[in-house]
């Protein structure tokens, strides 16, 4: 179950959330928790999560050690600082940030080389939905991007996915047409990996999961979690959803 804050919260702000959550998750066993607050709250989100079960992740991460690349984080940082996570590839970044299935994969191999599990997103747009190419884009999309991992490292990612058609209006997939995009993904990863690897493999269901909806979407055999955006921010509706 992870909470993707996007552009939210300063370190108080971080501090003040995991107050009031980490007792609320405290017994949860049944499922790994992570927190991807923005990067200036990492450290206090990795402080404020110190002796917990609850991993830290980033919402990017740079595909190079160092060097010139002005805004960009590297693995070697956020190790450093104590993540453990790095989504990539979300829809925000490709869609205003230009990111491409090319610089994904990139993204993904940096945050395995550097010992971060990276959280791959991948999903369909409107006009690709209505034009019944949902399922050519998630093919594409794992062809030209997550494919090139080796077997070793597609044992260590998870994937996301979140039908961008839905971001932001307040109406998540059903969980049946969810189930359907996990099936297509799954069968790809089987077609590359093998039945074991894909069986294996974790894919998160992401658009306005809510406190309401996540028992019927996490009651699909094919949705092993959930990444959260904005019902994330709040330590009571987020532990809600994990404690599901
Ligand atoms: P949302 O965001 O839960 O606010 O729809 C999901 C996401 O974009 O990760």
């Amino acid at each position: 179950m992870a909470g993707n804050w996007k552009m939210y919260k300063t370190p108080a702000e971080t501090k003040a959330f995991f107050e009031k959550f980490r007792p609320l998750v405290e017994k949860s066993e049944h499922c790994e928790v992570v927190i991807c607050p923005p990067f200036t709250s990492l450290a206090a989100a990795v402080e404020a999560a110190g002796g917990s079960r609850i991993g830290v992740g980033s919402q990017n991460i740079a595909w190079a050690r160092e060097g010139a690349f002005t805004g960009e984080i590297s693995g070697p940082m956020l190790k450093a600082v104590g993540a453990t996570h790095a989504i990539v590839g979300h829809s925000e970044r490709r869609q205003y940030f230009g990111e491409t299935d090319e610089t994904v994969l990139k993204r993904a191999q940096a945050a395995l080389e550097f010992g971060l599990t990276p959280i791959v997103c991948v999903g369909e747009r409107l006009e690709q939905r209505e034009s019944g190419g949902t399922e050519a884009v998630l093919v594409a999309q794992f062809q030209n991007g997550i494919a090139g991992l080796t077997p070793e490292q597609f044992a260590k990612i998870v994937i996301a996915y979140e039908p961008v058609w839905a971001i932001g209006t307040g109406k998540t997939a059903t969980p049946e047409i969810a189930a359907d995009a996990h099936r297509a993904i799954r069968a790809q990863a089987r077609a590359r990996y093998g039945a074991p690897a894909a069986d294996a493999t974790r894919i998160l269901y992401g658009v306005c999961v809510k406190p309401d909806n996540v028992k019927s979407l996490m009651a699909q055999p094919e949705i092993d979690g959930v990444l959260v955006g904005g019902a994330s921010l709040d330590a009571v509706g987020f532990a809600s959803i994990v404690n599901f």
